[in-house]
């Protein structure tokens, strides 16, 4: 096999490649390289003692708890998640059948179950499902703003309010019923910032914000758990692949390093780790979390990013959407029911107001799923987004679990409800090597911003190529946010590296 693109590399041997980040971006992309012969000299860098990264499932109440991605969103034939999970027998006859991965939601999250007040009453599920269909047809509309229509306002969120506000004018109920109608569409606003990984769709940008592409299929999630995805891709490297416990300090590039082991051969990167070790390379594959890069953006880099690429990872945005559990010793929910909502009343998405920490951080909590598939334990799943949320995560359990339990006992007019057993939450703003959950296209950046994210390093071609190549969930265009995003992207910087060695390689589709 000839080698191409003016590699330094000794014949034989094949480029050193270090992928930088064990998440399924990184995994997916060491699955890749590891099957093709050119490359036997790879090490994917992992901070934690654990592979999956924001895939992550605990053993906890006697079942398994997602504390990380929850659902494969849009399992059908298009989604590689879903046909990877589908290979290694992970998902049950219902999330295969055919008649599963046809139904379209558009994205739509499902009506509830039932629907508390904060007043310790109930919303007609009639009235949720009205404001439902007027939320989702603005959210709809969003996408004529793609191509030609001009966007009137620079976020979704601004966008929402200017229509809302023109359907009220044809509201005739009483002012009562108008004020319920406004906190169910406040309740839909939360929502929406949990999918959006945000703190206000205020921030969210309307103009690229039907970019985002979902594909058919009803969510569904891995009976045994999502991290069995990972574990499983795992499982198939070689075993000196993964070294964990390895934060990456710092990324010298445009360099060219030698080590004493490789007398004569140079590299032009060196990977630095925070315990002093180094790793020189021809190629790094980074896919650290965006929340991670920015960060860290001033002194991970030497020489420093290109301005514009630093600017990308600046403007694209990275929020938090956390998840708290909680186990009841009897269920306090009708048999059957599913998903329950919180509205409060007080509240309207077209009152602007500060974000309420203290005491009034609970109002961001969407309402709960419950769990269906622990056979003895009852467990609420409950979603918070935004500065709410990471103000969650500087709380003791006690004190989120005692607010729950005030806000569970108001909501369903019982002082009496019992206070769950046990509380467990996500804390993905204070991971270090996260700093959010997942990234979104924020008011001042487009989705020009991801595919320059995604850009590899040096930008000039003539140089030696493909120093630093970038991948996971941020950079993927039109499916950011997702774990097939990731996935896709590990594929394609894996791809890229391949192409390079193998210019005459048929550059494979994203196929398994
Ligand atoms: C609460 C929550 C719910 C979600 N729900 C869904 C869902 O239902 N469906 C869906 O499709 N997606 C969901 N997602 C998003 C999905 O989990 C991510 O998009 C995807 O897992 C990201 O994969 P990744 O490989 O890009 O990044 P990660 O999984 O974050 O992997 C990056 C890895 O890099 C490591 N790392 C970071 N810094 C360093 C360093 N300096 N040195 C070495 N290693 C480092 C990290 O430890 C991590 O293991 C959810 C995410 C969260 C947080
Ligand atoms: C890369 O190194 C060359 C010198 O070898 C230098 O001229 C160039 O400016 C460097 N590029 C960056 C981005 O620092």
């Amino acid at each position: 096999m000839e080698l191409g693109g003016g590699n330094v590399e000794a014949p034989g041997r094949g480029p050193r490649v270090l992928v930088v980040g064990g998440g399924i971006a990184g995994l997916g992309a060491a699955q890749r390289l590891c099957s093709h012969p050119a490359f036997p000299h790879l090490r994917v860098l992992e901070a934690t003692a654990r592979a999956g990264g924001r895939i992550c499932s605990e053993r906890s109440f006697g079942g398994v708890v997602e504390i990380g991605a929850h659902w494969i969103h849009g399992p059908s034939q298009g989604n590689p998640v879903f046909q990877l999970a589908a290979k290694y027998g992970l998902l049950g006859d219902k999330e295969l059948s055919e008649e599963n991965q046809l139904i379209e939601t558009g994205g739509h999250v499902g009506l509830p179950s039932v629907s508390y007040t904060s007043s310790g009453g109930t919303v007609s599920l009639e009235l949720v499902a009205e404001m439902g269909r007027l939320f989702y047809s603005v959210i709809d509309q969003t996408r004529e703003f793609l191509r030609g229509t001009e966007a009137p306002v620079p976020s979704v969120g601004e966008y929402l309010k200017k229509e809302i506000s023109q359907h009220m004018a044809s509201w005739t109920e009483g002012e009562e019923t108008k004020k319920l109608k406004l906190a169910i569409l406040n309740n839909f606003f939360n929502v929406e910032c949990c999918v959006s990984g945000t703190h206000s769709m205020d921030l969210v940008a309307l103009a690229p914000f039907g970019e985002y592409t979902v594909l058919p299929g009803l969510d569904c999630t891995f009976p045994g758990g999502y991290q069995g995805l990972t574990n499983h891709i795992l499982a198939s490297l070689p075993q000196d692949v993964m070294v964990f416990n390895k934060p990456v300090k710092m990324i010298h590039w445009n360099g060219s390093f030698q080590e004493a082991e490789s007398p004569g051969e140079t590299f032009p990167v060196l990977v630095e780790c925070e315990d002093g070790g180094c790793f020189p390379a021809h190629h790094v594959v980074l896919t650290v979390p965006l929340g991670f890069l920015k960060e860290h953006l001033d002194t991970f880099f030497e020489p420093p990013l290109p301005t514009e690429k630093a600017e990308a990872i600046r403007k694209i945005g990275f929020g938090t959407n956390n998840k708290v559990f909680l186990e009841f010793e009897e269920p306090f929910w009708e048999p059957g029911c599913q998903h329950i909502q919180v509205v409060w009343e007080d509240t309207s998405p077209l009152e602007t107001v500060a974000p309420a920490l203290q005491d009034a951080w609970v109002k961001k909590l969407i309402g709960f799923i419950i769990l269906p598939s622990f056979e003895s334990a009852h467990v609420l799943c409950g979603f918070i987004a935004g500065l709410e949320s990471e103000f969650m995560e500087t709380l003791s359990d006690e004190e989120v679990l005692l607010s729950l339990t005030r806000v569970l006992r108001q909501v369903t007019g019982n002082p009496q409800l019992p206070a769950p057993k046990r509380v467990l939450r996500s804390r993905w703003h204070s991971a270090p090597y996260t700093r959010g959950s997942y990234s979104y296209v924020a008011v001042g950046s487009t989705g020009d911003d991801i595919d320059l994210l995604a850009q590899p390093l040096p930008v000039d071609k003539e140089k030696a190529q493909l120093q630093v190549l970038f991948a996971g969930e941020a950079t993927h265009r039109t499916f950011y946010s997702t774990t097939h995003g990731a996935l896709l992207s590990g594929w394609r910087e894996a791809d890229r590296l391949i192409a390079l060695q193998d210019p005459q390689a048929q550059q494979p589709g994203p196929k398994l």
